[in-house]
């Protein structure tokens, strides 16, 4: 029997870090194998696992329909032989948990004979695991198209904002709409300093949002990063980030890691930018961090 948890929210909302810190309960708890699947195509999940990635679904996918077009398939290997070889070697395997990353998703509505075989592939793999943990990115319509696995328990996680607690409904509402199944569904508050509003409470309610846990900031290193900030002359202006990779990865290792400001502009678009001058900015914010931190030691 395999139970299978997957994580969704808004962007930047703490998803990663909570399906890191879940897989590492149930490790301790010695629950029993767990393969934990990190259906984010920026394929972060591996740095709080603290393993290797070489190779992603996405990989395996385009690699094996380069060699069906060149024809080097060698005769006799089943495509399907083959796709099921390739995504097992990709496993990555840890020392509680195994991990497998899909890597970039196929093109708009792609539903070919390998994506199927991928699934089912896939699902093969993961029923025999008795825990399964599915890391997803931002928002949840890309669940069904990443698997087939149903799921048994989804985590909606949520920032401490209204907005957040309204993009955590609409995932709620939408689970009806999946080809993939969803037992049941919580969602998590994460970051509220000082618990909930009474603004946030209606929302949740209003949302009819099951509430499971709220889980506090920690204050410490963004006063500090707020103070240095403050010494390089700036303001600092508080919002979440996607992709906290090397943040949430220390944050699992339990240093609560806040991203910060580099200056550039548009990420991962095609006009990403920075300017020279707030490049030096956070250059001395880094600085003064170092300060900052040296003068509270003392
Ligand atoms: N309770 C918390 N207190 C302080 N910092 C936190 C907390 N939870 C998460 N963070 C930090 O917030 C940042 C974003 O977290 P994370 O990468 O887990 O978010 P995500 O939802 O997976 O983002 P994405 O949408 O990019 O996948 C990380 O730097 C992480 O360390
Ligand atoms: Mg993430």
């Amino acid at each position: 029997m395999t139970t299978t948890i997957a994580v969704a929210g808004k962007g930047g909302t703490g998803k990663t870090t909570l399906a890191g810190l879940l897989i590492r309960r149930l490790a301790e708890a010695q629950a029993g194998p767990i393969l934990a699947i990190d259906a984010d195509p920026a394929s972060n999940l591996n740095t709080v696992l603290d393993l290797p990635l070489e190779k992603t679904v996405g990989d395996v996918r385009e690699e094996t329909s380069e060699k069906a077009r060149a024809n080097l398939l060698e005769a006799g290997i089943a495509k399907r032989d083959l796709l099921d070889y390739e995504i097992n070697s990709s496993v990555v395997e840890g020392v509680d948990v195994d991990l497998l990353a899909m890597g970039r998703p196929e093109g708009p509505g792609c539903y070919c004979a390998a994506n199927n075989m991928l699934r089912a592939i896939i699902d093969a793999i993961a029923d025999s695991y008795p825990w399964v943990v599915i890391d997803n990115e931002a928002g949840l319509e890309h669940l069904s198209r990443r698997t087939t696995r149903d799921v048994d328990v989804l985590f909606i996680v949520s920032d401490a904002t209204v907005r957040g607690i309204t993009t955590a409904g609409r995932i709620a509402a939408l689970l009806g709409e999946l080809e993939t199944k969803v037992g049941r569904h919580y969602l998590i508050v994460n970051r509220a300093g000082g618990g909930l509003t009474p603004e946030l409470e209606r929302a949740i309610a209003e949302h009819g949002l099951e509430l499971l846990v709220v889980l506090p900031d920690d204050p410490l290193v963004t006063e500090y990063a707020e103070e240095a900030i403050r010494r390089a002359g700036l303001t600092p202006k508080r919002s979440s980030i996607r992709g906290g990779t090397d943040g949430a990865r220390l944050t699992f290792m339990g240093v609560p890691t806040p991203n910060l400001f580099d200056g550039s502009m548009n990420f991962h678009g095609k006009k990403e930018w920075v300017p020279l001058e707030w490049m030096d900015k956070a250059v001395e914010t880094v600085l003064h961090l170092l300060g900052v931190w040296v003068d509270r030691s003392r």
